[in-house]
């Protein structure tokens, strides 16, 4: 069976795309913050799918847990075939001039440090087996910017980079790199931006069908499923109800 490393799997999207794989007989490492969380996850695939789980507490900003965590993984679980770069978060929307450094700092952190401190720690196992495909999840903040977007825009920029830099540095080492970039999907995100406002979080998703994280997860696991010789590289999905990252046709 294969094994699979998920950031940020205590929801939404990286939640979903743990229970797929599971479904799909993937052994799964889950990893996020919120502990609770990942026990609760851990049981409800192991009494639903056949797949073997190992839930680690660890922050993708703290780079000595990340190198702690992954270099402490059990041997039967150090050979990962798959790594999930999905833990990200936005903090605020708020015009530059009047942006949080702090938010700005926490983004910068998790979605582009956190992304490098885990894949760092990860590549040394698949470069070993000349083997492993490592999925990035960027957003189509990635692809254009939009108002108040900036800092969390510019993170998701460099998820994009980072992807097209990671396939040119790793050729040769038979590791696919791929970035899934997804439009507006319903999870905690909008609640995790506008910090715990559930009304204006709500507001987001409404009038319109937004994709949900089990969308992401379908795509996730179908380019694992491609010819050893076929790397989808990039992947930009929004809902029907979105046309790029500023116009949803909201009813
Ligand atoms: N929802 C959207 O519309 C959308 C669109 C495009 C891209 N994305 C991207 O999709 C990814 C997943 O977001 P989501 O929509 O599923 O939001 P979510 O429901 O808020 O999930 C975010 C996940 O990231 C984890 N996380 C945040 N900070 C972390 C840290 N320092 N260390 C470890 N884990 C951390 C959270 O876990 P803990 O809090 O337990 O640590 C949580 O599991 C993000 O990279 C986001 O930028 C989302």
């Amino acid at each position: 069976m294969k094994i699979a490393f998920i950031t940020g799997a205590t929801s939404g999207i990286g939640e979903a795309i743990a229970l797929k794989f599971a479904q799909k007989d993937i052994n799964v490492i889950i990893t996020g913050r919120r502990l609770d969380k990942l026990n609760a996850l851990k049981s409800n695939i192991t009494s639903n799918t056949k797949a073997n789980i190992l839930a680690l507490k660890m922050d993708v900003t703290d780079r000595e847990s990340v190198e702690r965590v992954i270099n402490g993984l059990p041997d039967e679980w150090k050979s990962i075939d798959i790594l999930v770069n999905n833990a990200g978060l936005a903090v605020g929307l708020d015009p530059i001039q009047h942006g949080n450094p702090d938010d700005w700092e926490q983004m910068i952190d998790t979605n582009l440090k956190g992304l490098l401190y885990v894949s760092k720690a990860v590549l040394p196992l698949m470069i070993a087996r000349q083997k492993g495909h490592i999925i990035n999840i960027g957003s189509i903040a990635g692809k254009e910017v939009y108002p108040k977007g900036n800092v969390y825009c510019a993170t998701k920029h460099a998820v994009d980079a980072l992807t097209k830099s990671m396939r040119i540095d790793l050729l040769g080492n038979g590791i696919k790199v791929t970035q899934i970039a997804p439009g507006l999907v319903e999870t905690e995100f909008s609640l995790v931006r506008f910090k715990g406002d559930e009304e204006r979080a709500s507001k987001v998703y409404q009038g319109y069908k937004p994709l949900e994280g089990k969308d992401i997860a379908e795509i996730a696991f179908f380019i694992t499923t491609l010819p050893d010789h076929v790397c989808v590289n990039d992947i930009l999905m929004t809902p029907l109800a979105q046309a790029n990252s500023t116009i949803v046709d909201k009813k």
